[in-house]
């Protein structure tokens, strides 16, 4: 018998050893061995769970169990688990975890750290979607060329609905608190913080590249209102919070920010708080990954998956896919000023004469070329909102040029800026 002990009994811990005892028998009819949930660690053993397993306060009636086998964390947070999981492994123990934020920055030192023994997280990117999996073990023989993700359920939800149903950020955030969609504190969701660690961890395996998250491009949907929304459906697109990985020329660009994204693509299909993640490969061309990207049983799903896996192994594949560094190519990170990509811009100014051509003065001083100009009536009867979509060009030319129109006597508020994803 396999003995499991669970690190963090709350919404995935509970779903984890429900799911295990609900469907004993067929997933040790699959693992080819029994399974058991033997211990449970919380914070506060008072608080009421819908478990049957044993529980208790101190972390180290697992750790030191030498009877475990297993040790699954789902606690959260970064440092106290980074020093659970490793004393894990200095047992000997087997490790499953989901969370995405110790892995954003732990990863490489992990899979040092653990050196044969198995670290599974298939949970940590997109919940119940096996794309770990997927990029590890199914797409090994391709060249990835790109992963253009929908990660984040709490602001596809927002962003479909100020799409559908015209409502404002501030109203659909709203709801998405009341739904349990959103935190208290958004900010970890929408500023695009936890969709940027799950594509860290993706690049990792695609790529080899070892960034943390201050190394990348991160903008959130705070800014997105509905004059953009206007303009991308003139125009068929869609608004979607894209976690993009993308090799260019021996370089790797990672980014997550709120794109333009034509309708008729795939990944701007997905609607509502389901997660999608294309992954092109240079054998297999385009595959896509659709399913949730959280929630309890979901996430759980992806949990037990690992346990099975190291399970059936015995000793799992290299935690990150790879057992030697990609050397040979030496893969380094696109700087974000020297990102290019086609722009839209929002301007608020004076509707005035002169105005317009003083704004594409700028752009092509820059060496921006505009694709589309739309004038727009504003609230204020003086006042017009001008929509500009670009050409291709640079990240630190096209922040160079807002910084000018910014500054210009007739532009009345700072310039919002998508990018669009072609
Ligand atoms: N929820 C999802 O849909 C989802 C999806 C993908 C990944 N994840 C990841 O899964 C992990 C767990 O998420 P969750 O939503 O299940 O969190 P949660 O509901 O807040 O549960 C966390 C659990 O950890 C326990 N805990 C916290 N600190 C502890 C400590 N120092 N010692 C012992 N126990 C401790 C808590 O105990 P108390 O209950 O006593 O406070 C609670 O039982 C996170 O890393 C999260 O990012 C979650």
């Amino acid at each position: 018998m396999i003995r499991v002990g669970i690190i963090g009994v709350g919404t995935v811990g509970q779903s984890v050893a429900n799911i295990l005892r609900k469907n004993k028998a067929l997933i040790s009819a699959r693992a080819g061995k029994e399974i058991s949930v033997v211990k449970g660690a919380v914070r506060d053993l008072s608080v009421e769970r819908r478990v049957d397993i044993p529980l208790t306060d101190d972390v180290n009636e697992i750790l030191e169990d030498e009877s475990i086998d297993i040790v699954v964390e789902l606690m959260g947070g970064i440092d106290t688990p980074y020093e659970i999981i490793k004393k894990a492994l200095s047992r000997g123990k087997a490790v499953v975890t989901a969370n995405k934020a110790l892995l954003a920055y732990h990863r490489f030192d992990l899979q040092q750290i653990a050196g044969e023994i198995p670290i599974g997280y298939e949970a940590s990117v997109a919940g119940g979607i096996p794309i770990i999996n997927a990029l590890k073990v199914g797409l090994s023989a391709n060249e990835i060329t790109a992963i253009k993700g929908i990660m984040n359920g709490t602001c596809n939800y927002m962003l479909t609905k100020m799409i559908r149903e015209g409502v404002s950020y501030e109203e659909v955030l709203k709801e998405a608190q009341e739904l349990g969609y959103a935190e208290a504190d958004p900010t970890f969701d929408v500023g695009g913080f936890d969709a940027a660690h799950k594509l860290l961890i993706l690049a990792s395996i695609a790529y080899g590249i070892d960034a943390k998250p201050e190394d990348i491009l991160i903008e959130g949907i705070e800014n997105v209102n509905q004059d953009d929304i206007d303009f991308a459906k003139e125009f068929g697109y869609s608004i979607k919070l894209l976690a993009i990985a993308k090799k260019i020329d021996g370089q790797i660009e990672l980014r997550v920010h709120p794109v333009l994204i034509k309708q008729e693509q795939m990944i701007a299909k997905i609607d509502g708080v389901m997660n999608g993640i294309s992954v092109i490969g240079d054998c297999v061309g385009e595959t896509l990954y659709y399913g949730p990207g959280a929630g309890g049983d979901a996430t759980a799903s992806a949990v037990i998956a690992d346990i099975v896996e190291i399970v059936r192994a015995g000793q799992s594949s290299p935690m990150l896919g790879f057992k030697k560094p990609f050397q040979s190519e030496d893969l380094t990170l696109l700087p974000k000023e020297e990102i290019r990509s086609e722009y839209f811009l929002r301007m608020l100014v004076d509707d005035a004469p002169g105005v317009l051509a003083s704004i594409a003065q700028v752009l092509g001083k820059h060496g921006i070329s505009i694709e589309t100009f739309l004038q727009r009536p504003s609230e204020n009867a003086k006042k017009a909102t001008l929509l500009c979509a670009t050409h291709t060009c640079r990240e630190k030319d096209i922040l160079s040029a807002i910084d000018e129109i910014e500054n210009l006597p007739h532009t009345s508020a700072k310039v919002a800026m998508i990018r669009i994803e072609a």
